[in-house]
């Protein structure tokens, strides 16, 4: 009789139904195979392949220089390293500008194994977000702070702070999740407002510097083992687990996920109110 464990393999459904009996998830970013192998093996749910990798890999001072082919070779790194967990691959700047192309650049990303593909924006990526559901490719939509429109958000800042804003932001959010996304998340926003979205909608919200009533975290790695580049002013929702590992960066990726499952992160000093 085998004594191995069976490999897990966590999929949409598995966050649907953490979300449906008020279980925690945990994600964070991952960029390479020996980091994606370290952060499934500690238990992550989800891994984001994200264009983030243009401000702490490639020493930008945005995402917007990212491309799809740098998203694609992070993508195939992250493959490799895996075990078991869902892998999210960003759609980088301007390449789902239009249907076609969108399609097409989803496409690319899925051939190269990502699981879900996530795209920033409200209520004008709900046309694609219904094309790629449709055609198998499902969606996380990124609201709220949406790093690819710093130029015209003017800095990054907390998104919905205002009853307007808010309001839209409820109705777009349920309008994607309408037109068939698979996973909401919500970036720099108010506690009670991420509280609010995460209770209207049926599926998995996810959250970054959203508060703790959100149903799963994410975090950049390099946030979390203390090493944001230099250039980046630390966000305030961030927090340096590897202090508090036995077990070096193993330890801390072990510690977080645990500080997200038992509702300890965020704490109140790492939310918006
Ligand atoms: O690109 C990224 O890492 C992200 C997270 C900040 C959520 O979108």
């Amino acid at each position: 009789m085998s004594t191995q464990a069976p490999v897990r393999k966590v999929t949409v459904n598995t966050l649907q139904a953490l979300k449906k009996r008020g279980e925690k998830f945990a994600c964070l970013t991952a960029y390479d195979s020996l980091f994606a192998e370290l952060i499934s093996s500690a238990g992550a749910e989800v891994i984001l392949v994200g264009d983030s990798l243009g401000m702490v890999l490639q020493g930008h001072d945005s995402t917007l220089p990212v491309t799809l082919d740098d998203m694609i070779y992070h993508m195939t790194c992250v493959r490799a390293g895996n075990t078991g967990a869902l892998v999210m691959a960003d759609l980088p700047f301007m390449s789902y500008a239009a249907e076609p192309q969108t399609l097409e650049s989803a496409a690319a990303l899925m051939r190269v194994g990502a699981h879900m593909v996530k795209l920033e924006g409200g209520a004008w990526i709900a046309e694609s977000t219904r094309l790629l559901t449709e055609r198998g490719i499902p969606v996380c939509a990124h609201m709220g702070l949406t790093p690819q429109s710093i130029n015209r958000l003017g800095g990054y800042r907390v998104q919905g702070r205002d009853t307007s804003q808010a309001n839209a932001m409820v109705e777009e959010a349920q309008m994607l999740e309408d037109k068939g996304a698979s996973i909401l998340l919500l970036e720099c926003v108010p506690v009670e407002l991420a509280r609010q979205i995460t209770e209207l909608l049926s599926i998995p919200v996810i959250g970054i510097g959203a508060g703790p009533h959100t149903d799963g975290q994410i975090m950049v790695m390099h946030d979390m083992l203390g090493i944001t580049p230099p250039s980046i002013k630390p966000p305030k929702f961030i927090k340096n687990f590897l202090p508090e590992s036995n077990d070096g960066i193993r330890g801390a990726f072990a510690a977080y996920v645990a500080a997200v499952k038992n509702g300890s992160f965020p704490a109140p000093e790492h939310c918006f109110n």
